[in-house]
């Protein structure tokens, strides 16, 4: 989709549907929304009037003009109440405008740029929200379908082009530059999302080394990936334990950010990203039920690439490392078992007590090949544990962390992102969940009580005293239906905040 800022009169675009807003309450709309009103005679008073148009959240009212102004269709869009309205309700409002002018078969649209005028937010922040908003929010996954089937309702055509009219010159250029950034994380968005919805037989760890090259090439990213035999030359027991049970070879990714203005006294900062392209739960089987999801438990993965990509076009001025561990978890008369005991490549031994919390096995060779090359802050991303979704529900992540201005940091990122991360505690009290009486570390707590923690307790044992965040995104990591950016099914969510916690650190000094 095509999204340009043209300078002058809303009402009189030469598109298929204008989009405006209202606030909820507003009895006479003003700005740009009031000379639409003017325009078509008072159309819109009079529906506010009727109780036709209320301004609520989510609200879309469609008036059609007959020839009253170019445009044959406008669309009016509630905002809510103006104080409770952010960047946020942007985002929201300009993804469910661009679903609902697609479901209206509109090819080409002008809207306002919501929030910029008496909703006070500044031009640039709101344009970039309404570009992620309209980019995420009409992301579809079509790649394993025969196009244009006319009995497919959900085969409408695409909104192409989107103008965002403004009358004040001056305002322009911010507008402009909001629309490219919130372009770049948009897309890197999609294409986590895109990584995966594919399935994991066309997902294979070297398939998402793939993906990471691609990336890489396209952007201007060092990429490096090592494959079995080098791993076995570090040592990576843990995160080979978990690929054993595969017939498909692991893969250990890297993609690396420089900058050339980035201080040259401060370490790179690693992004890392669990990246089990399918998750049976290996000897520990899972239930059947819901088990194709697990085509998308290199989520966190995913979201490390696509935000490396999105750095590298954003480019703040620090390094930044991303690292993927990629592996299969299958049962098989080569996986791994319950009751083995395996070597990390920081030499600790693992008692494994249940194969299907292999995520922490591939994140703590990965924590340790970080800390080996100098890297820090650390920060992690996994749809890890099912406990996190149970104690946290379907809308915030977990966040859990071994150094409190860290996790302030990654909160203040994932605010700005506009995505939803809660902390829970990792304090001492909770090393004795993963003391083992054979190895230096057991794998899961004994009980599944805290399950989210006591997988953070046993990366913590790896991450050690480098300060390290650690993202739980199983809570979601998917979404059950379509709700403002978000669509049914892979998120693409941390790409965002990853990408602001890096500008944020890099502005920081
Ligand atoms: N990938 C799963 C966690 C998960 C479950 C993510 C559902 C998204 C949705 C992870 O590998 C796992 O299986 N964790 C186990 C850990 C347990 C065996 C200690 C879990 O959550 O049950
Ligand atoms: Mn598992
Ligand atoms: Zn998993």
């Amino acid at each position: 989709m095509n999204i340009h800022v043209v300078l002058g009169d809303l009402a009189t675009q030469q598109v298929d549907a204008i989009v405006v807003n209202l606030f909820e309450g507003v009895q006479r709309p003003g700005g740009a929304t009031g000379a639409v009103d003017r325009a078509l005679g008072g159309a819109l008073s009079q529906l506010i009037a009727d109780g036709d148009l209320k301004g609520k959240p989510g609200e879309m009212v469609l008036v059609h003009t007959f020839g009253k102004i170019p445009a044959k269709r406008v669309v009016v869009a509630g905002l809510g109440k103006s104080d409770k309205f952010s960047v946020d309700s942007v985002r929201k409002v300009s993804a469910d405008a661009a679903r609902f002018l697609r479901r209206h078969n509109c090819q080409r649209a002008a809207t306002i740029v919501h929030g910029a005028g008496i909703g006070g937010l500044e031009a640039r922040g709101a344009a970039q929200a309404l570009a992620e908003g309209a980019i995420m929010g009409l992301y579809r996954f079509r790649r394993y379908k025969r196009t244009q089937r006319e009995d497919d309702e959900n085969d409408t055509g695409e909104l192409h082009e989107l103008l965002v009219v403004e009358g004040m010159k001056e305002r322009v250029p911010s507008l402009e530059a909001g629309i490219a950034a919130g372009r770049v994380l948009a897309e890197a968005t999609n294409l986590c999302r895109d990584l995966a919805n594919v399935g994991g037989n066309d997902m294979t760890p070297i398939h998402l080394a793939d993906a990471a090259r691609d990336t890489a090439e396209r952007h201007g990213l060092e990429y490096r990936a090592f494959d079995k035999a080098e791993m076995e030359a570090m040592g990576m027991g843990a995160l080979l334990a978990v690929a054993q049970g595969s017939a498909q070879e692991p893969r250990f990714i890297t993609l690396r950010y420089r900058s050339p203005e980035a201080p040259s006294d401060r370490p790179p900062v690693a992004l890392l990203g669990k990246g089990v392209t399918f998750d049976s739960g290996g000897i520990s089987i899972k239930p059947a039920e819901g088990m194709e999801n697990m085509k998308g438990d290199m989520s966190g993965g995913a979201a490390v690439i696509a935000a490396m990509g999105a750095i590298a076009q954003l480019r703040p001025p620090i390094n930044v490392v991303g690292i993927v561990p990629a592996a299969e978890n299958l049962p098989s008369a080569t996986a791994y078992r319950p009751g083995d005991i395996v070597r990390a490549s920081n030499g600790k031994t693992i008692e494994v007590v249940n194969t299907d919390a292999e995520g922490r096995m591939l994140l703590a060779d990965a924590i340790c090949w970080a800390k080996r090359e100098g890297l820090s802050p650390l920060v992690d991303v996994a749809t890890l544990t099912g406990a996190c979704a149970v104690a946290l529900g379907p809308f915030y992540n977990g966040i859990m962390a071994n150094d409190q201005k860290l996790a302030d940091k990654v909160l203040a990122a994932a605010k700005r992102a506009g995505e939803l991360f809660w902390q829970l505690p990792l304090t001492d009290e909770y090393k004795e969940l993963v003391k083992s009486d054979v190895a230096d570390v057991r794998q899961t707590g004994t009980s599944r009580s805290g399950g989210a923690i006591s997988a953070a307790q046993m990366l913590h044992a790896f991450a050690e005293d480098t300060p390290w965040a650690h993202l739980d995104i199983a809570p979601t990591y998917r979404s059950d239906r379509d709700r403002g950016p978000l669509v049914k099914g892979p998120t693409g969510v941390a790409v965002r905040t990853l990408v602001a916690f890096a500008q944020m650190l890099a502005e920081e000094e």
